[in-house]
């Protein structure tokens, strides 16, 4: 299918390199005919590799940091602007630990940096929708998604206090939509994505075991980043209009698999 996305315009936060999953969301959201703008923390812009994305599929790119009110408000001011309406789709695809960053054990955490954890990966995504909400910035059957992981629901001891994160990432997005469906019919979702070798996702303690015990125990194999982009394209699209409040797994059936043969074989 092609041209899934034509006239629909939307903000991309989250392309830090080729490897994000924002990275490729972006490139298949061009393919599909829609106009956005791409958006990071400064610090990520400064590293500069956004600018060839942005060139590729004709986007500016906006600064915010996501856990900032003001960033965000002008964020999405600028963004209609640049586009010419209002929008129909949001990703926001940001993650960050202070706590993993410096190897402290769940056990152990500095609750400095957890409040930043569940701020950069977490209330960023409701500050997101709150700005869009007061702003009324989404057109009816708009669609938001955030990206999550299955430490969510069970325990990954090495995901630390980022579970603890998306927990809350996907509370948000079944309150925000039960509120934003019966306001405007704009739906809120969450992906909970397989591994994936990223800068965020290896960054974990052991993500080389976890990505190939995740690939030995799901039927499917592991989703890339590739196909969750794929399926934030279906998300964004109006083949979907009536899912909301949902937690979607992308995992390749990882999610409700108890054993499986192969790692069986290993014991
Ligand atoms: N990689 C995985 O294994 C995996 C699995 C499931 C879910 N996810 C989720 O997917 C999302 C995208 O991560 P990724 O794997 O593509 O890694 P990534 O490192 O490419 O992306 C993370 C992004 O968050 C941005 N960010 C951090 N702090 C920010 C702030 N204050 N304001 C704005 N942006 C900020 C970073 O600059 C970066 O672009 C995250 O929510 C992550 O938790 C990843």
């Amino acid at each position: 299918m092609t041209k899934l996305l034509e006239g629909k315009r939307g903000i991309i936060f989250g392309a830090l390199n080729d490897k994000s999953i924002a990275w490729k969301v972006a490139e298949k959201a061009a393919e599909q005919g829609a106009k956005f703008t791409l958006t990071n923390a400064p610090i990520a812009l400064r590293m500069g590799e956004i600018n060839a994305l942005a060139e590729k599929t004709g986007s500016a790119v906006i600064t915010a940091d996501a856990t900032d009110m003001n960033d965000l408000k002008a964020l999405f001011e600028k963004s209609q602007e640049e586009l010419g309406g209002k929008l129909d789709f949001v990703l926001h695809s940001i993650g960050m630990s202070p706590n993993v960053r410096k190897g402290k054990h769940y056990t152990g955490l500095d609750h400095n940096f957890y409040a930043k954890t569940l701020d950069v990966s977490a209330a960023s995504f409701h500050k997101v929708l709150q700005t869009a909400y007061e702003m009324d910035a989404i057109n009816e059957w708009g669609s938001v998604l955030g990206l999550t992981y299955i430490a969510a629901q069970r325990v990954f001891p090495d995901y630390n206090d980022m579970a603890d994160a998306k927990a809350l990432l996907e509370s948000i997005a079944r309150s925000f939509g039960y509120h934003y469906g019966v306001k405007r019919k704009v739906r809120v979702n969450t992906i909970s994505q397989s591994p994936t070798p990223t800068t965020a996702g290896t960054g974990v303690k052991g993500f080389d075991s976890f990505i190939n015990y995740a690939d030995s125990m799901s039927p499917l194999g592991n989703a890339d980043a590739s196909a969750c982009a794929d399926y934030c394209i279906s998300m964004f699209s109006d083949l979907t209009r009536f899912v909301t409040m949902q937690n979607l797994f992308h995992d390749g059936g990882f999610s409700f698999t108890g054993v499986s043969e192969k790692v069986m074989e290993k014991f």
